[in-house]
């Protein structure tokens, strides 16, 4: 299936175009599921989300929502975790049931739990609540979709997973130093992705010019995680100009 697209002038329209699509599904479907993405790209969408909530556009209080990935080896809320994010990107400013909000519970890892048993307590969660309806997805520089990394294969559920040095790098600017980003994270799998009933991908930036061609244009490949969304019907990819830059 090949891959929609459309290209927007810059990171703030493109950011605000996907939260219009967002706002639209919330109030055509108030108890829909929402899978949701962390980084520095969707942080505008959710902006625009909490502006809008505030201005009466929507309400949140019947969503459910379940995040791609939460790093291991930091305890739960630390600063630099998802869910510290979350709550202060979004959770914290609108109307959702907390209880609702999903993210893997990777700090309840240790000598009793394994990684594994948190990981499919994960998988079988959204499972349980009927699946994820709309699915928010950011791309790395190396195609990673949540945290699967190239070499990940299209059925992997919700793993442990290592995260790969240019990943690790890139997300250093959120610590002080690269030493202290998380090695590992517990991420849902290309496979939990592929089941979202819609997938909307936001990439703004140069850096992500190839990765975005590739995914798009490119062989369907574990070397571009994201090129696995070719096999999906429903996936938008939401670019601004530099983004698009290197589709042929
Ligand atoms: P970024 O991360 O938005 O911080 O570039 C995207 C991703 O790695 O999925």
């Amino acid at each position: 299936m090949a891959i929609l697209y459309t290209v927007l002038d810059d990171h703030e329209l493109a950011s605000r175009h996907v939260a219009g699509l967002m706002v639209s599904t919330i109030n055509r479907h108030p108890s829909c599921t929402l899978g949701l993405a962390t980084g520095s790209t969707p942080m505008s969408v959710y902006e625009n989300l909490c502006r809008r909530y505030q201005a009466g556009e929507l309400s949140f209080q019947g969503i459910t929502t379940f995040n791609l990935d939460e790093y291991v080896a930091l305890p739960e809320g630390h600063p630099q975790s998802y869910l510290a994010y979350m709550r202060e990107n979004f959770f914290d400013h609108v109307d959702l049931d907390e209880s609702k909000t999903h993210l893997p519970a990777a700090h309840q890892i240790n000598e009793n739990v394994s990684a594994t048993v948190i990981s499919d307590r994960y998988e079988n969660e959204i499972e349980n609540l009927g699946g994820i309806d709309w699915q928010l997805l950011g791309i790395g520089v190396n195609g990673h979709i949540g945290f699967n990394e190239p070499g990940a294969t299209i059925d992997s559920p919700t793993r442990l997973v290592d995260l790969a040095a240019s990943t690790i790098e890139a997300n250093s600017r959120f610590f002080e130093t690269v030493g202290q980003v998380p090695k590992q994270a517990i991420t849902m799998g290309i496979g939990t992705i592929l089941k979202a009933r819609k997938i909307v991908l936001l990439a703004t930036g140069a850096a992500k010019a190839e990765a975005v061609a590739s995914a798009i244009n490119g062989p369907v490949t574990s070397d571009n995680p994201a090129s696995f969304l070719q096999t999906h019907s429903d996936v938008l990819f939401v670019l601004d100009r530099e983004a698009a830059s290197a589709i042929a």
